[in-house]
């Protein structure tokens, strides 16, 4: 059955921790290799990824992430707690960031990690309560 669940895991990821940053990505893109889903389904799921943790750790204080693969589908869903946003509307726009010039410095804040993630997604939704924190649920088709 193709909606059998292959493989399930949660991580976490600690807001503000730029040493760790990219961690969780890089599993997930190892345990998606090994499951043996095609490099190009990998690729999408794995900037996708990288791109939301990135931003927990950007814009909040503290994320989970939980992978599931069945045959058919990746399923990742980010759930953090954090400042939230006011208008997803604006904020899914190419090249709008409230990155600080500290994170500019390091290389972040281009404005295209959301535009990103639905690009790179089958499908993709995003809810958020300012001061509480965002959830993210994306599926990549196999
Ligand atoms: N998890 C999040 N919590 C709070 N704000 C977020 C989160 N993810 C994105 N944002 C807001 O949406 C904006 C756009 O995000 P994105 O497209 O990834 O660009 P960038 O990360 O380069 O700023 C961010 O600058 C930030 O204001
Ligand atoms: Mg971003």
């Amino acid at each position: 059955m193709s909606d059998e669940v292959l493989f399930f895991q949660e991580f976490s990821i600690t807001g503000g921790d730029f040493s760790s940053a990219g961690s969780v990505s890089t599993e997930i893109k190892s345990i998606l290799k090994e499951i043996g889903f095609h490099p190009s389904v990998i690729r999408r799921a794995a900037i996708a990824c990288y791109e939301a943790e990135m931003n927990v750790t950007m814009y909040a204080e503290r994320g989970v992430v939980r992978l599931s693969a069945t045959p058919a589908a990746i399923r990742i869903q980010f759930e953090d707690e954090g400042q939230g946003i006011a208008d997803i509307e604006l904020a899914m726009q190419e090249g709008y960031s409230t990155a600080t010039p500290e994170m500019r410095e390091i290389g972040f804040g281009a404005g295209m990690g959301l535009p990103n993630i639905k690009k790179n997604s089958d499908e993709f939704e995003i809810t958020s309560e300012v001061g509480r924190g965002t959830k993210l649920d994306i599926v990549i088709k196999a």
